[in-house]
């Protein structure tokens, strides 16, 4: 039987269209999955929408239309940018969907009832609709929250907590162990300082009234079930958990890599391992936690209002060529600035004059001398890029191709084989075979990033044909 691999991606708030910050922990995910799939796992990968929060109302309200067509309109927005992204997801989840996500969160809800673990308690804070939390004085500026640049509520009310103080140790250990994974080390670190610190019990519910949506709380009407017991729980709930059915559940669960942000390590890193700890569940083995990217030195966000739309590049380059750049110029680790120039650039170097120039020259040498096609055995992919997936560490993997490549160009600029060819027909004919057997190579390793470009490669190699014109156009 072969290995499960089971990937999730964050869900998204569907109350604007993505830009490439969303992009990427989507493409990265996928890339990740496309891998595994190479490998013969049996992958399964999860991404979706966060739906049940006031921010889609207020949208929704703004754009005067019902919040329900307004839900639809934006999901649909993603699925469609997913698709020219070619994500390979199982399955895009929707938290608003009664049926298959919320027996799930009022399952978790019910375990960590029965743990002991969720307290009646009156509350008094401050409330960030744009954070969907609350948030302290310290983290105003004259009285307004920095990244959202609005004036928090002042809220005084009857919740549940959960009681999150009691699995500190806990979680830390598993951390410490390495039985729950955060890469890169610095946000491991980030996280284990704070555990260090010690956690706060949290506000597990809202008062029914007061929130417009929400799944309501197993057992108390009044009361629902507030972000962390809901949006989490998409990643089990997805598999089954909770329902008849929970076959994929028992089959892929714990998940082998949740991808997220930096912004939501704290909610990944502490609260969802003490939810499944309490709940008696397995934890996920990996958290790979990405930075920003940000547009003039600024995380890009449409409250900043500097977001770029990734379907607008898309239209231009082809969704091929924006997974490429994602993965090859954004660091998986740490955050990335982004600008319309640096892509074209980027493009230019890495695919134009790069990987299609290099199948260009090596297919035509292959077509005008080789009588027939070369038989390709599966040839070995380096080490050092199955290492750098290993590793998560996706942006040197994409670093290894362009690497060959440039290898490669080296090669034929010192070997002419062009040239040799009618000089030394018989080791003109060997080094052009060399040379297409290491762009199989190149194919293969591109799978990931570019199922299309790969598949065309190697079609073409196995076909001993040139392309008819170039597989990326420059562009001025
Ligand atoms: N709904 C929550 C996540 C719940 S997961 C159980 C959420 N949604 S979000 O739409 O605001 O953000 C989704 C993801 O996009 C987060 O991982 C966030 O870090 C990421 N990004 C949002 N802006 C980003 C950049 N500018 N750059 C990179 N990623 C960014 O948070």
């Amino acid at each position: 039987m072969s290995k499960t691999f089971y990937i999730t991606t964050p869900i998204f708030y569907p109350n604007a269209n993505l830009h490439m910050g969303h992009a990427y922990s989507t493409t990265l995910a996928d890339i990740i999955a496309r891998y595994r799939r190479l490998l013969n796992d049996d992958v399964y990968l999860l991404t979706g929408a966060d739906e049940n929060t006031e921010k889609v109302v207020r949208a929704a309200s703004a754009a005067n239309i019902e919040p329900q067509g307004y839900l639809d309109g934006i999901v649909q927005n993603f699925k469609t940018l997913f698709q020219k992204l070619h994500i390979s997801y199982d399955q895009f989840i929707r938290t608003s969907d009664e049926k298959v996500h919320w027996p799930g969160a009022q399952a978790m809800w019910q375990r960590l009832v029965d743990a002991g673990d969720i307290e009646k308690r009156s509350y008094q804070g401050l409330y960030c609709v744009g954070h969907e939390a609350f948030i302290t004085e310290k983290e105003l500026m004259n009285g307004i929250c920095p990244e959202h640049g609005e004036a928090p509520q002042q809220i005084s009310e009857e919740n549940y907590f959960f009681r999150l103080s009691k699995y500190t140790h806990l979680v830390r250990g598993k951390i410490q162990r390495g039985e729950l994974e955060i890469i890169p080390e610095t946000r491991r670190n980030e996280i284990l300082a704070l555990l260090e610190r010690g956690l706060e019990d949290v506000s597990f519910s809202r008062p029914s009234h007061k929130v417009s949506v929400g799944i309501p709380v197993p057992g108390d009407a009044s009361q629902k079930i507030y972000v962390w017991c809901d949006a989490l729980v998409n990643y089990i709930s997805a598999l089954g958990f909770g329902r008849v059915d929970d076959t994929l559940f028992k089959q892929f669960w714990p998940a082998d890599v949740h991808i997220i942000g930096k912004d939501i390590l704290r909610f990944h890193a502490a609260i969802w391992p003490a939810m499944l700890l309490s709940a008696k569940l397995p934890l996920p083995k990996r958290l790979l936690v990405h930075g920003f990217i940000t547009s003039g030195g600024k995380k890009m966000s449409k409250t900043l209002g500097n977001v770029i739309d990734p379907s607008v590049l898309i239209s231009e380059y082809g969704g091929e060529a924006v997974r490429f750049f994602l993965a090859r110029h954004v660091s998986p680790f740490e955050d990335s600035d982004f600008t319309p120039t640096s892509f074209k650039d980027a493009y230019n170097a890495d695919l134009a004059n790069g990987i299609g120039n290099l199948a260009s020259r090596i297919l035509k040498m292959a077509e005008d001398h080789l009588e027939e096609p070369i038989t390709i055995e599966e040839n070995l992919i380096p080490e050092a890029y199955t290492h750098a997936f290993d590793t998560l560490n996706i942006q040197r993997a994409a670093e290894i191709i362009s690497e060959t490549v440039a290898r490669l160009d080296r090669r034929i600029q010192e070997t002419q084989p062009f040239k040799l060819v009618k000089t030394d027909s018989e080791k003109g004919k060997a080094v052009i075979t060399e040379l297409v057997v290491d762009l199989y190579t190149v194919g293969r390793m591109l799978n990931p990033f570019m199922p299309e470009t790969s598949k065309k490669i190697k079609e073409l190699i196995k076909g001993n044909r040139m392309p008819s014109e170039p597989l990326f156009p420059r562009k001025a």
